[in-house]
């Protein structure tokens, strides 16, 4: 028995990183999840990963940012699984610079995936959450939903180099707290988690040697200048950054009954107090 049977999980970027080990931990908790990446190939790899540990699993791939995602995301859960229980907006990468040389291409490509992304996926779930929660009033049964929106230490502090990015995730803080004061008349715990330095592709990859990731075709530097991340372990109270594994973990806490009674709130993720 886990204490997320039958659950319907959506998770986008899920594909890899935290996305991934946040699929994995809700699944092994009794989860049936929607996997969503920018491309076939990892969306498929965590499917099949997910399958074989006895999952059921399916894959809506694309682009969170095109406008007609959130339809299809939505749609996926409602025609494999009959409902949604539990959505995390986790897809997301970052496309730094300072003030003086970002791009309105770069403002908005970082705004559209982390902020109006989620915004258009809540929104399209509007009407399943609503007869989800009239059909157990109706019942006379009081099931929680969970949605779960992933911030950033950067929304907290600001980063330098990082106005879009800072700036998306502290509008997700926003939303976040709007929406919970709009769903909890349908059971629906709306939280964030705001992740300090996690061990993914985005922060291990050595930003001094070129590193990039592509997103739809765009060759788009990433990670940490090696130095900084020693230095960022010297400066943690815990001494190091976090695993993918801790990072799902705190987005589980949201997820259980445990949560039931929270909602609005940001929890820091991040070896330190913020
Ligand atoms: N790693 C960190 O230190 C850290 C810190 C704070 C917040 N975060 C946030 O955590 C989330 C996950 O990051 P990660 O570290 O696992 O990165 P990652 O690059 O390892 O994984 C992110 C995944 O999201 C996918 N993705 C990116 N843009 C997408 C889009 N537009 N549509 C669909 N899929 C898309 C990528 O292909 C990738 O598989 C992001 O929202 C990130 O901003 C990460």
């Amino acid at each position: 028995m886990g204490t997320l049977d039958g659950k319907v999980a959506l998770v986008t970027g899920s594909g890899r990183g935290i996305g991934q080990a946040i699929a994995l931990k809700l699944a092994s908790q009794g989860a049936r999840i929607v996997i969503n990446d920018l491309d076939a190939d990892p969306a498929n790899e965590t499917v099949e990963l997910l399958r074989k540990l006895g999952t059921d699993a399916v894959a809506c791939v694309g682009n969170v940012s095109a406008p007609d995602f959130a339809e299809r995301f939505i749609k996926t859960a409602v025609d494999n699984y009959k409902g949604i229980d539990i959505i995390v907006n986790n897809a997301g990468f970052t496309w730094d610079d300072v003030v003086q040389r970002m791009t309105d291409e770069q403002w908005y490509g970082i705004l559209d995936c982390h902020l109006t992304a989620p915004f258009r996926i809540l929104r399209a779930a509007y009407p399943v959450i609503k007869a989800q929660a009239i059909a157990d009033q109706e019942k006379g049964v009081a099931n929680y939903r969970k949605v779960v929106n992933i911030s950033s230490t950067s929304a907290l502090n600001g980063n330098a180099g990082q106005m879009n990015y800072s700036s998306a995730k502290a509008g997700v803080i926003g939303m976040t707290r709007a929406l919970s004061r709009e769903w909890g008349r349908f059971n629906v715990n709306v939280n964030a988690v705001a992740f300090g330095l996690i061990h993914t592709r985005m922060t291990n990859a050595d930003a001094k040697a070129g590193a990039t990731v592509n997103i739809e075709g765009k060759e788009i530097r990433v990670g940490l200048n090696p130095e900084l991340l020693k230095s960022h372990a010297a400066r943690n109270p815990l001494g190091r950054g976090g695993t993918p594994e801790e990072a799902a973990g705190a987005v589980y806490l949201f997820c259980t009954p445990e949560s039931n009674y929270i909602t609005g709130q940001v929890v820091a993720v991040a070896g330190s107090p913020q």
